[in-house]
């Protein structure tokens, strides 16, 4: 009874508001009433139907629907038509029928087609070709929905054409016409009709006209008219998919005019991810790389492929030389006279911005310096020992000039104290190694562009002595990008590199530094292939206006993933992914967790293997976060010899072993 009562009560509580409903909507209708709409500021003020078009505000649309279709078409056979050059808004209905259904409807079409073909030579006629052909097409097709390989599925389309005058309209009609059907398209204009035409055009997904065709699946892929640029080779190496349409992209470098590449990203974007990935599978397809590494990044690259790595600091055994000359001969170039303009390049960095008369100083300097040692532009004399940082230094100082004084004290701190073990020494060291890394993370801040420049330097000249197929890599370039001297260096080896079948690539993150030298934008303007990833927001505006971005490709590197961007090959751009192999992902993330998983995995590796089980226990009670996930994980290597003990068994039974003293 209670429960009886409590209903009713709830009943009684719904019914009171229930009058006020209806007042409440009418006082909205009302309200409505008088308030302007979004449709009533959108309408046109008329729309007037006539025979042959209709007219909506002050502007005339015709709609056309096709019935006649070639028998055979290509890949992005409709380009005629989405590059005609008129306003227009194109339908295409697409709707799939059950095979089943078609499968009988074929087969009765198919015997028609065979009895009139039969009962035409019992009368001893000639067989109409267009029935052969038909039956032919028809056969095949039964085939192929029989075996599933096509699907089947009926196909509208509608074109409508609109224009401010009448008499335009009709012109355009008339070229429309003629261009469709020299792709053996017939159209015909929906007379009576436009008013259905009209609406099943506007992008609201009605058919209202309803002619559709027959097409299998083949013919109806070829018809979607967005075709996307692919940038796949039959050579190279991958270096992404294609986010498009998800197709892989391949790329020989070496292949285009010249090789070099500029990647420019923000700080985390994944430059130099996707530089190392392609370092490493340039490598295995013999690909001499030699690397310079201002983040000491590349270290766990080079040791698994057993290449070298240098570390570039006071105390490593390796020096180099920056006034060593290549000891080549080629006509036309004084090699010297390069050198010297080299020197002057990383003195500009090492002394800080020269004026006319300090250069002109500097310059003679130089010379003098190479002359003391026999070294003249005579190439003979070439091969001689090249004189050090201290020569020039002393030369200087010698000097009657009181300008040549003051250059000689901004070289001492060079060539005195704990620089000079870096700066000041003969050259030991030749690249022997197919994957050499030079490391200058160790080197203070500043001094990081001048040893980025003596390796560059270093490279270049070894570089020149054989021909190998190469890769230069330069990441973090905006170091030396932003001295304009050095900047002008790098523009000459990314300009000569093609003629020593080297392919440089350079990598920054300060577009800004980089593009704002004419060298940065001339070492831009010679590469072949460009990488743009994640950018920020300061830097957008300046890659829109170089790269002449249109403002989903702005909006896309604004808000792209990490290893996500363009990559221009060409003429051609697309949207890449960087995709890694697990293996190879190991090799080369410089995530800090993975790494320190990594870490942890080798320590594990090298540890005693027979340690007790409480032993190991207790490396599961200090990690109890890692200790949840593995037994499930299954991206993580097998943890085939390491920690199996402590991911298979069963971690319920020890820990009250554990707990209890
Ligand atoms: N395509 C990618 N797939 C997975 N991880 C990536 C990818 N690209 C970059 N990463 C990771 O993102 C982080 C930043 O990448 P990094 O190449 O060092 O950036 P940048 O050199 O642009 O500063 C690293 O931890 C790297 O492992
Ligand atoms: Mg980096």
């Amino acid at each position: 009874m209670k429960l009886f009562g409590q209903k009713q009560k709830q009943n009684n509580q719904k019914q009171v508001p229930k009058p006020e409903a209806p007042t409440t909507l009418a006082g909205i209708a009302k309200l409505e009433k008088g308030t302007t709409s979004l449709a009533d500021i959108i309408a046109p003020s008329s729309v007037e139907v006539d025979f042959n078009y209709i007219r909506v505000g002050n502007s005339f649309y015709k709609t056309f629907f096709v019935v006649g279709y070639p028998r055979f078409v290509s890949p992005n056979w409709l380009s005629p038509l989405i590059d005609f050059d008129h306003s227009m808004n194109i339908s295409m209905f697409c709707y799939p029928t059950l095979s089943n259904d078609v499968l009988s409807d074929i087969r009765r079409k198919i015997a028609e087609m065979e009895a009139t073909i039969s009962s035409q030579a019992e009368e001893g006629k000639i067989v109409d070709p267009k029935v052969q052909a038909a039956l032919e097409d028809a056969l095949s097709l039964q085939e192929q929905l029989a075996k599933g390989v096509e699907r089947f599925f009926q196909f509208g389309l509608y074109i409508t054409l609109f224009s401010e005058s009448l008499q335009d309209l009709e012109e355009a009609s008339k070229k429309l016409t003629s261009t469709l059907s020299s792709i053996l398209l017939i159209t015909k204009t929906t007379t009576l009709q436009m008013e259905d035409g009209f609406k099943s055009t506007t992008p609201i997904g009605v058919d209202k006209l309803y002619i559709a065709r027959n097409m299998d699946t083949t013919s109806l892929a070829s018809t979607f008219p967005f075709t996307s640029a692919t940038l796949t080779q039959d050579k190279g190496i991958m270096y992404g998919i294609n986010e498009q349409n998800g197709s892989l992209i391949v790329f020989d470098r070496y292949s285009l005019e010249n090789a070099n590449e500029v990647v420019l990203g923000k700080s985390g974007a994944g430059k130099s991810y996707l530089i190392k990935l392609e370092a490493l599978r340039q490598f295995m397809f013999g690909t001499e790389v030699i690397i310079i590494d201002p983040e000491g990044e590349y270290e766990a690259l080079a040791k698994t492929l057993e290449g070298e790595y240098v570390s570039f600091t006071a105390s490593d055994p390796v020096k180099i030389n920056p006034f060593d000359l290549s000891g080549l001969y080629e006509e036309g170039e004084n090699e010297l006279g390069l050198k010297i303009l080299s020197l002057h390049g990383l003195l500009g960095i090492v002394m800080g911005k020269l004026d006319a008369g300090e250069d002109a100083i500097l310059d003679r300097g130089l010379v003098e310096t190479y002359r003391q040692k026999g070294i003249t532009a005579d190439p003979a004399t070439q091969k001689k020992l090249p004189p050090l940082m201290e020569d020039l230094y002393k030369v200087l100082l010698g000097m009657e000039d009181q300008t040549a004084k003051n250059l000689s004290l901004r070289l001492e701190k060079f060539i005195k104290g704990s620089l000079s073990g870096i700066f000041n020494q003969q050259s030991n060291f030749d690249i022997t190694n197919p994957f050499t890394a030079f490391s200058i993370k160790a080197l203070e801040e500043e001094l990081r562009p001048i040893a980025m420049h003596i390796v560059l330097d270093f490279v270049w000249t070894r570089v020149r002595k054989s021909l190998k197929r190469r890769l230069l890599i330069l990441d973090e370039a905006w170091y030396i990008m932003k001295y304009e001297d050095s900047a002008s260096f790098v523009y000459g080896i990314a300009k000569r590199a093609r003629k020593y079948y080297l392919a440089l690539t350079t990598a920054t993150q300060d577009v800004q530094d980089f593009l704002s030298t004419d060298y940065g934008k001339a070492v831009l303007s010679n590469s072949s292939i460009q990488m743009l990833l994640k950018q920020s927001p300061s830097e957008i505006d300046l890659i829109q206006k170089v790269f002449y971005l249109s403002e989903g490709e702005k909006e896309l590197l604004l808000s792209s993933d990490i290893g996500e961007g363009l990559f221009f090959a060409g003429q051609n751009h697309v949207v890449m992914k960087v995709i890694a192999a697990p293996f190879e992902h190991s090799i080369i993330t410089s995530n800090p967790q993975e790494l320190a998983k990594q870490q942890d995995q080798i320590s594990a590796e090298t540890a005693p293997q027979n340690s007790s089980p409480i032993d190991s226990m207790s490396a599961v009670e200090k990690n109890p976060s890692e200790n949840q996930t593995p037994v499930s994980n299954q991206t993580s290597p097998p943890p085939n010899q390491n920690p199996p003990d402590i991911n298979t068994a069963p971690p319920q039974s020890p820990p009250p072993v554990l707990n209890k003293p």
